[in-house]
């Protein structure tokens, strides 16, 4: 099984359009420290020519253009895009579909609350549904992805429930919303057969139950978002904090590098990377500490082999 990370930051991205912060400037400026990146989705494959999208970003089009595996190598119009698998509703996770919008045969995997929302907004009529099939997937039930004629991929795909919240845009003005664990929210865990991927982009919280699943983990594409719970608010560029947004911390007594101290996963690797967290710079004490705890920090076309 082939993993290649096409995005490793949050919605926004790196650097994000609106933001002068130190950071996002330092990405501008072309500074080897502060790479850019685009928004969090992982192109997986079993035998490299059909791949599999997790997330399909805002920034798509050009993550497809930049990795030469997603070109077109048949006929006229073609793609190697078997499928997209989506872990929530959030903008960040669904609006590259409308760019996949031309009539070429592919399945869309998700929860029945996911699709909901593709359901509910009719700007995704344009994935024609006679050619893009929306299959609804029940939690904790693995399932064969098939290529678009049927066959097998060689791949098949569980979700599961994790900590976190409805999308943004459905949150009630005012209210902060519930964390819960349901089908709004979800891990997605990728089996070849023999090896067990996760890509888990946002996650409120580790709980044992999550630690107990991933314990077989052969890697881990893992909720990078903030590395202290309320850096936006020191930073002066938000109101929020991580947990109100639905994802836990890197750091801290309570973060992810803690939660994941005793688990011998091969490979971890952060993404869903938010452009206020220092680990995106990599001369940042923040970064050296997570290559400390044995994690890696996300990058646009890293790839791994498993
Ligand atoms: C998130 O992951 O928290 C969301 O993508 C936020 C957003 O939509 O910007
Ligand atoms: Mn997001």
């Amino acid at each position: 099984m082939r993993a290649v990370i096409l995005g490793a930051a949050a919605g926004g991205g790196f650097p994000q359009w609106n933001s002068n912060a130190e950071g996002c400037r330092r990405a501008r400026a072309g500074d080897p420290a502060a790479k850019p990146r685009n928004q969090a989705s992982l192109a997986v494959s079993a035998d490299g020519d059909h791949w599999f999208l997790l997330n399909a970003t805002p920034d798509l089009r050009a993550q497809i253009e930049r990795a030469p595996f997603l070109h077109p190598r048949h006929g006229l119009r073609s793609t190697p895009i078997a499928g997209v698998v989506l872990t929530d509703g959030n903008v960040d996770a669904i609006a590259g579909l409308l760019t996949l919008r031309e009539r070429e045969a592919f399945t869309i995997h998700a929860t029945a609350s996911v699709l909901g929302v593709l359901d509910e907004n009719p700007v995704f009529e344009v994935l024609a549904r006679d050619v893009v099939a929306r299959e609804a997937v029940t939690l904790d039930v693995p399932r064969p992805l098939r290529l678009a004629g049927g066959a097998p991929s060689g791949l098949a795909l569980t979700l599961f429930a994790v900590p976190g919240k409805v999308p943004l845009y459905l949150e009630r003005p005012g209210e902060a919303p519930a964390i819960i664990e349901g089908e709004e929210t979800v891990g997605a865990m990728i089996s070849d057969g023999a090896r067990h991927l996760y890509f888990i982009p946002g996650c409120a919280r580790v709980t044992p139950s999550l630690l107990a699943r991933l314990a077989g983990a052969d890697a881990l594409f893992f909720d990078g978002t903030m590395w202290r719970d309320d850096e936006m608010i020191r930073a002066g560029i938000g109101t929020k904090t991580g947990l109100r947004m639905g994802h836990i911390s890197v750091g801290g007594e309570n973060g992810t590098l803690a939660a994941f101290r005793d688990c011998p996963i091969p490979h971890r690797i952060l993404v869903h990377i938010n452009n206020s967290n220092p680990i995106l710079l990599s001369d940042s004490p923040e970064h050296a500490a997570v290559l400390a705890a044995g994690w890696r920090v996300g990058e646009d076309g890293m790839e791994i082999t498993l």
